[in-house]
């Protein structure tokens, strides 16, 4: 039989080694939230499959193509979720989150699944880092919203990232663009590819995303929602523009982002780099004023964003942001002999109830080996535990890097004792690192 080794097309393994990459990027972006007061949710990975055709819109890519949908063994339909706004706002209403103080402010880190074509910063199973501010129809939230994301990336040291802005306009001032817009593509719809001629019936608005070139040459001399708002959403972009230059946020306007999902209204945007090929938008998000009632909640408007956290650490790597360093074992303690070796995991035992990274050996290696282990593992001590360290309850403690040795009495102050130096050590470092200018 073939071994099943191998992860499904567009998955991939986060392996241990890059974790902490991960956690930092994750970890950032909670405490950047907070700093907004954002709290974590947490929501089901699948949903009702309802949820989404209503959430997110039948007629776009995401539902008609990409949702990974199934029959569970009680007949009812589930879907993994494709993006986290939908669940998150179910959520919020079957918690009655919108009837406690608002704006609701929520953040997560989810994993979302898409069935696309995988490429570079495209897969099946991605995750996100996102934000919902539920409750505010004011512009002050579009811009909270914008500013969030924005010191996320800055706090991740993400450089040569533009922000694109745009304004879709409100169910009442759509339904006329979008026969504008159809009355345009319908002169030239033998230009049109196969699919965005079905869309001309469906949803002309999704033409403005194909990337057939044929398609996006019409869309070029094709009328702009921006032009054909209502007073109300001109106004509301009029006022985010001017709380953006207030706050010294740069952005483009694009009149041409019209974004994925069906539920936007009013403000869209993107930050994009052409940094990482062609999936260079590592942030989206926009407000939607109708999608809680939608799903069965009341009239209330919302705004946020999700960024792709595979995307952002592309970006990272690419621009050479710095990463945290990964967390050392402190100490590993080598051990000759059965009674040492019950010695040794007695102290890591003890230096680990004292939050100190410390390890002995499991394998019933011989000391080269153990020594070659800490070497490989970047341990920033070690020590060695024979009889005679036994016999005379202290040992040698050795600074890795360094070299630099010392003795330590294996007494009750051990680990205290331990402690101080490798507080001292980290000191010394600090102070002998060169001054980064800001
Ligand atoms: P989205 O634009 O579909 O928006 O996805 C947000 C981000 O997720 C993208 O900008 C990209 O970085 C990442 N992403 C999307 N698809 C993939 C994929 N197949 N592989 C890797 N990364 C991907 C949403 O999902 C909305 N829910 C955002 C939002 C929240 N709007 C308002 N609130």
């Amino acid at each position: 039989m073939k071994p099943i080794t191998e992860a499904p097309k567009g998955t991939k393994d986060i392996m241990p080694k890059d974790i902490y990459k991960w956690q930092h990027v994750e970890r950032k972006a909670l405490s950047v939230a907070a700093l907004y007061g954002f709290k974590e949710i947490r929501v089901p990975t699948f949903e009702h499959t309802e949820l989404f055709l209503r959430g997110v819109g039948d007629t776009t890519d995401v539902v008609q193509k990409e949702m990974y949908t199934f029959k569970d063994k009680g007949d009812r339909s589930i879907t993994l979720r494709p993006e986290g706004t939908s669940g998150v706002m179910r959520a919020a209403i079957e918690n009655n989150l919108l009837s406690e103080k608002l704006p609701a402010k929520l953040c997560y880190n989810i994993s979302c699944f898409r069935y696309e074509k995988p490429q570079a910063g495209r897969l099946r199973e991605f995750h996100q880092f996102g934000i919902e501010e539920l409750g505010s129809p004011s512009p002050a939230s579009d811009a909270e919203v914008i500013s969030l994301a924005k010191n996320v990336l800055d706090n991740l040291g993400i450089k040569g990232v533009t922000l694109f802005i745009n304004s879709i306009g409100c169910k009442n001032c759509r339904p006329r663009y979008q026969q504008l817009l159809k009355a345009y593509l319908n002169e030239h719809e033998d230009s049109l590819c196969p699919i965005c001629r079905q869309r001309l019936e469906t949803n002309p608005l999704r033409i403005i995303d194909c990337k057939e070139k044929s398609c996006s040459k019409l869309i070029e001399q094709a009328p702009k929602m921006i032009d054909h708002l209502c007073p109300v959403c001109s106004d509301h972009f009029k006022e985010l523009r001017e709380r953006l230059d207030k706050m010294g946020i740069d952005y483009s306007l694009d009149p041409d982002i019209v974004r994925g999902l069906d539920y936007y209204t009013k403000t869209v945007f993107e930050f994009v780099t052409d940094c990482i090929g062609a999936q260079g938008t590592v942030c989206g998000g926009g407000r939607y004023d109708g999608l809680i009632e939608e799903i069965g909640g009341p009239k209330l408007p919302g705004v946020g964003f999700a960024m792709g956290i595979e995307r952002l650490l592309m970006v990272m790597e690419a621009c050479k942001a710095p990463f945290p360093h990964e967390e050392k074992c402190s100490l590993f303690i080598a051990s000759m002999g059965k009674e040492a070796s019950i010695e040794a995991s007695s102290l890591v035992d003890r230096l680990r109830k004292e939050g100190i990274c410390a390890e002995s050996d499991n394998m019933e290696r011989s000391l080269k080996a153990q020594m070659r282990f800490a070497d490989k593992e970047g341990c920033l001590f070690t020590m060695v535990l024979g009889d005679s360290e036994l016999a005379d309850k202290r040992a040698v403690l050795k600074d890795m890097q360094t070299k630099e040795t010392r003795e330590i009495e294996l007494d009750d102050y051990f680990c205290l004792k331990f402690g101080r130096i490798l507080i001292e050590k980290q000191l010394k470092e600090t102070l002998d690192a060169p001054l980064e200018k800001e």
